[in-house]
């Protein structure tokens, strides 16, 4: 029998017992420590590097492909490929760690909601059992509540809440169901909790459901993120390992809890006092949620595995509130489209625009939805991670030293996250860059970088040094290795602005089909309301500029906020909103772009960028 060995991680001194054999990546996550996957653990992207400074760790295949031999020499290590083979120091560089500091947008749209929730308490005052009324405990709760149905789960604590209140009790109930029987009088506490479950994200919000208000709101990372960063790469894991749905599942309900614990003690409540949940995700989130295997959804025809509302009990799928209370699932529309986009309908009342009006969330899969005269079109494209500055040579989340804003004048001026030293481009700074290189006539319309030479005689001296030269290809200096929190120099190199290419032309391709099925023009269209984080952090004029979003004015460009959440709300503390949530689920018709002859051709045309912003 193999005998464990010790892992520390420095700076921290953390350590874990392993076995020999253990991914790096296994052992620094075992003690808490999220490594950035954004390649999913494929050796691929180099950004899981670590550093071994003491003991016996070998080198991988992938190690030699993504490093340079100085740097696997100096005991730099993929974290998701090398394997210990026995006791060992760990540096995790801080770029490598997945930043828990992140932009999280909880913000919603904000608009109210009537409360009408499913959940109702009613207070009852019984008469005690006697020699004249030996009815049962059942019985005497049911005739004073009418014709309800008792749920299985509320019987056994029912005859100590009867006596213990002196058979002065509150009964709270889910529709017309007897759910929970307490002593004395609880109607005053009654709470409910929205969750986004997003693919980087978790948000959840505690409502009350007497008044409709939000008493806190709490937010992490999706600690799923130690399993790839896109939803195909968890998919992947449920696949290819038989404990992958489990692992994945156990992650974002821990996750969740901690929120679930965050939320009470915020409002001084026990997690128990929460009666009701609703989640909003995108279809692999919302099933890994549930504990449905998400595998179908990787393979053609992309099928996910179920539609309408889905309703789980709390304690069924481990979410620690009350245990018995019902957790309310999205429907979903289909394909990658899911639960988070009927939300996001649902919260910015989309299918009721008077002109045609398109709702865009932004991310690593983007999901579009176009309204017109009343009729719905969705349809979710793969725009990859380089929003998520992923796949981006100098690329990092929207976290602390992330450079987020680009502005040209003369020279470059850069806004970086946090105060602090820049140490990469996220995916706002990477679009700013982007749009401000080919203002200035240094990015041509087919995404190539222009030489010092070729640039036109207005640009200034300072951005023309900028451009070096090398191998027959240029790269622009954002931020020189003096001014760089990493010692080296921060630059946007001509294979980044191709997967920029990749990520807004798949998104405009996207939009295209949808409008060209519809008939319309980009200038009819009314409104073009972004929504999730990405989207609610970007430049319009620089998304134009790059031809991500339609060639409209900006003022027709609106954030919505994290329509997940406010959408999820809506359903938490409305019966008719929920029906509501159902219908437009069956009315959108879902657009399925891997079958589109059309989208092909369009993505062709998206690859090149826009010859300037008409609307500038
Ligand atoms: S190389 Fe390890 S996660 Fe990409």
């Amino acid at each position: 029998m193999s005998r464990e060995v010790k892992v520390t991680f420095e700076p921290s001194g953390r350590g874990v017992f392993v076995l020999p054999g253990t991914i790096l990546l296994e052992a620094a996550a075992r003690v808490g420590f999220i490594i950035e996957t954004p390649c999913g653990g494929a050796g691929q992207c180099g950004k899981c590097v670590v550093r071994v400074t003491s003991g016996a760790c070998l080198p991988c295949e992938a190690c030699y492909h993504t490093l340079s031999d100085d740097d696997v020499a100096r005991g730099y290590r993929l974290a998701c490929q090398c394997r210990v083979d026995g006791a060992l120091v760990v540096e995790i560089p801080e770029t490598s760690l997945f930043q828990t500091a992140q932009k999280i947008l909880s913000r919603d749209s904000g608009e109210p909601t009537t409360v009408e929730p499913t959940i109702v308490k009613r207070f009852l005052e019984l008469s005690p059992p006697d020699r004249d009324d030996g009815r049962s405990d059942v019985s005497r709760v049911r005739d004073a509540l009418g014709n309800v149905e008792i749920d299985p789960a509320a019987m056994p604590a029912m005859p100590d809440a009867l006596r213990a209140g002196g058979f002065r009790v509150t009964a709270t109930l889910s529709g017309n169901r007897l759910i929970r029987l307490d002593p004395g009088d609880t109607r005053a506490v009654c709470f409910g909790v929205a969750f986004d479950i997003g693919t980087t994200t978790l948000v959840g919000t505690l409502v009350d459901l007497n008044t409709g208000a939000d008493r806190a709101v709490s937010s992490r990372v999706n600690p799923q993120t130690s399993f790839g960063d896109d939803v195909i790469s968890r998919i992947k894991r449920c696949r290819d390992d038989a404990h992958g749905l489990a692992a994945l599942h156990d992650a974002v309900l821990k996750a969740t809890n901690a929120i679930v614990d965050d939320l009470a003690k915020q409002a001084s409540i026990a997690p128990d006092a929460i009666v009701e949940a609703v989640i909003s995700g995108n279809t692999t989130m919302q099933q890994i949620f549930c504990r449905i295997s998400p595998v179908a959804l990787g393979e053609i025809p992309f099928v996910p595995a179920f539609e309408d509302a889905l309703t789980v009990r709390a304690a069924d799928v481990g979410l620690k509130i009350y245990p018995y209370a019902d957790v309310q699932v999205f429907p979903q529309i289909g394909g990658f489209v899911g639960g988070d986009t009927v939300a996001g309908i649902l919260a910015t009342r989309l299918q009721q625009s008077e002109a045609p009006a398109l709702l865009v969330d932004v991310g690593t899969n983007g999901e579009i939805v176009l309204a017109n005269r009343g009729a719905l079109t969705a349809t979710s494209v793969a725009a990859g991670p380089a929003f998520e500055g992923a796949r981006i040579v100098n690329g990092m989340r929207a976290a602390r030293g992330a450079i987020e804003k680009v502005v040209f004048n003369d020279d470059v001026e850069i806004n970086v996250i946090g105060n602090a030293k820049p140490t990469g481009l996220c995916g706002t700074g990477l679009i700013d860059a982007a749009a401000g290189l080919l203002d200035a006539g240094i990015l041509d319309i087919t995404g190539r970088i222009l030489g010092p030479d070729e640039m036109p005689a207005t640009v200034s001296r300072a951005l023309r040094r900028r451009a070096i030269e090398e191998n027959g290809q240029c790269r622009f200096v954002l931020v020189d290795a003096t001014e760089s929190g990493t010692s080296e120099a921060l630059c946007l190199y001509q294979r980044d602005i191709r997967e920029l290419q990749l990520a807004t032309g798949a998104i405009r391709a996207g939009i295209a089909v949808l409008l060209k099925e519809a008939g319309l023009r980009p200038e009819d269209l009314g409104a073009v309301l972004l929504a999730g984080a990405f989207g609610n952090f970007i430049r319009r004029n620089h998304a134009r500029r790059i031809g991500m979003l339609p060639p409209i004015p900006t003022e027709r460009i609106r954030f919505v906020g994290n329509t997940a959440s406010s959408g999820a709300k809506r359903m938490l503390l409305s019966r008719t909103e929920r029906a509501e949530a159902e219908r437009l689920c069956r009315a959108t018709r879902h657009v399925d772009l891997s079958l589109n002859p059309d989208f092909q051709m369009e993505f062709s045309q998206a690859m090149l960028f826009p010859e300037a912003d008409a609307h500038a």
